[in-house]
């Protein structure tokens, strides 16, 4: 007997404008499956699945789901019926504690005539926060005083309940640690094996391979294909793996993109010259750091969440108010982002919707943003120089859009991303810091972005890698610093034998 699919779509259209983000959709998601969802950025994935969780209205097609006709009028309402999704961008309220946040839209259950009662409510938030093995987390503490990857967790936890029948996990994995990984995998797993169905999209091969039971292919707004149960197990087998790897990425971008991704020199000389100093910092767990970036050296850092690494990047773009030490580059001392701007460093943030974009203007104006200094005289901005700028960084990345005149927040995911590397390549800064910089990136952006580093690595640039990969650390850094609480555990030099395995024992 054939399987009866849990919900589908059919014949779904979804134009924004002019963009058209899908055509003629038809997919179908069974109960028990694990499918995973694969295209390139700004294929339609975001789209499809926000549509099914009842975040905005197809243009035309038909959805069913359990057999019977889903018009979901919001996302709360799809939630109610089994249908939840984790958004790419964050989704929590500030202002909030993690407790109303988790219980946001079903507060009433715990008052009476309007009161509600916090007590019941923290315990309850908190009761679900331990079972999720995040006891960590407090449900009484403002959402406001965690981190976006705690915040990510919390929204796990909002999202899953005894109920869900589907859920959507969107671009979710890059914002978390490793360990923040781990209870999501598992968390997948459980509802799978329950019979529930997860739909998990995520740009990242090995992961989709290693997680996910079936597989579909988007391009262009178009279904190119889905890989069954059988065919993806395929993966298991190391000869069979790379083959299936290869036609899997065919099927995303319509040509082959070969293997060349990460640097392919082992060249780990650089310059005399210091481009970055840390002089004795301390800041949060840091304590009495100090560090010499030099110009054409590439440094990584890597870690567990909270292991400091991001806070070195702040530190160095002046973000952090230090309780020690100093932050300097040529005899200038770097306490604020607008003097580490001037002084010509660029920091790409993890945080790329409330630090590194404004969503709300145009992307040409947000690649620009950092270079007006250059772009101006007599402080008029020369449009010109401006235009031509800007339309040759969003070319150089692929930025899909109709024009730079184009709002960032009507791009998907990793095509903002882009633009938040693409200011600071456009202003040529000589150090660049990057937290995370190919985070939801597809594949041929980021064999583009890494061409790139490597460029910037040969023009005498000093650039900070902080990555949670550590395979783009070992592809990319001339030497990779593993932080532990707050301080350095290992430190390890590029070479063709460095593996993940030799560096994991620093880490934990
Ligand atoms: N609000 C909007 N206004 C205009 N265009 C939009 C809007 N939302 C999405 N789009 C466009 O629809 C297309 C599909 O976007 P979608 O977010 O579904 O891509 P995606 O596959 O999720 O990509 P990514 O991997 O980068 O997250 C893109 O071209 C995008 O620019
Ligand atoms: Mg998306």
């Amino acid at each position: 007997m054939a399987k009866q699919a849990v919900m589908e779509i059919r014949g779904m259209n979804k134009h924004f404008g002019p963009t058209v983000a899908l055509k003629d959709v038809d997919l179908d998601f069974y109960p028990g499956e694990i499918r995973g969802l694969v295209g390139e950025n700004g294929s339609g994935k975001s789209t499809v699945t926000s549509i099914m969780a009842g975040m905005q209205k197809a243009t035309s097609g038909e959805m069913k789901y359990n057999g019977e006709p889903w018009k979901p009028l919001s996302m709360a309402w799809a939630q109610e019926k089994g249908v939840c999704m984790i958004l790419q961008e964050a989704n929590t309220v500030a202002g909030c504690t993690v407790a109303e946040n988790i219980f946001a839209g079903r507060l009433s259950e715990f008052g009476k005539f309007g009161v509600i009662n916090m007590k019941k409510l923290n315990a309850a938030a908190q009761e679900l926060l331990d079972s999720f093995g995040l006891g960590r987390i407090k449900a009484s503490d403002q959402i406001a005083n965690y981190t976006f990857e705690d915040r990510k967790l919390v929204e796990i936890v909002r999202c899953v309940t005894e109920d869900t029948v589907i859920l959507v996990v969107d671009e979710t994995t890059t914002a978390l640690s490793l360990d923040g990984r781990q209870i999501l995998y598992k968390l997948m797993h459980s509802l799978a094996d329950r019979g529930r169905t997860v739909v998990f999209i995520s740009h990242d091969m090995d992961e989709i391979l290693e997680q996910c039971t079936t597989l579909t292919v988007l391009r262009d707004g178009n279904i190119i294909g889905t890989l069954d149960e059988e065919e993806l197990a395929q993966a298991k087998d190391e000869e069979k793996r790379e083959k299936l790897v290869e036609k899997i990425r065919f099927m995303m971008v319509g040509r082959d993109i070969g293997n060349a991704y990460y640097r392919e020199d082992y060249d780990t000389s650089h310059l005399e010259e210091v481009a970055l100093e840390f002089k004795d910092v301390s800041v949060g767990p840091i304590k009495h750091f100090s560090l010499q970036l030099h110009k054409g050296e590439i440094l990584g850092f890597g870690g567990l969440s909270d292991c400091g690494m991001r806070l070195i990047g702040r530190a160095g773009f002046g973000l952090e108010r230090l309780e020690g030490g100093q932050v300097v580059r040529g005899g200038k001392v770097i306490d604020s982002p607008l003097k580490a701007i001037r002084s010509g460093i660029g920091y790409v943030s993890k945080n790329r919707d409330t630090e590194a974009l404004i969503l709300s203007a145009p992307i040409g104006y947000n690649i620009a943003l950092p270079s007006y200094d250059e772009l101006s005289r007599f402080s008029f901005i020369d449009p010109v120089k401006e235009n031509r700028m800007v339309t040759n960084e969003a070319g150089k990345y692929a930025v899909k859009c109709k024009t730079v005149r184009q709002n960032v927040s009507t791009l998907s995911g990793g095509n903002k991303q882009k633009v938040s590397f693409a200011k600071w390549t456009a202003k040529d800064s000589d150090v660049l810091i990057m937290d995370c910089p190919t985070r939801g990136v597809d594949i041929g952006v980021k064999q583009s972005m890494y061409a790139l580093i490597a460029q910037m690595k040969r023009d005498g640039k000093a650039i900070i890698l902080i990555s949670e990969e550590l395979s783009e650390l070992i592809g990319m850094a001339d030497k990779i610093m593993i932080m532990k609480d707050g301080e350095v555990t290992g430190e390890f030099m590029r070479s063709p034998d460095l593996q993940e395995t030799d560096i994991i024992g620093s880490m934990i």
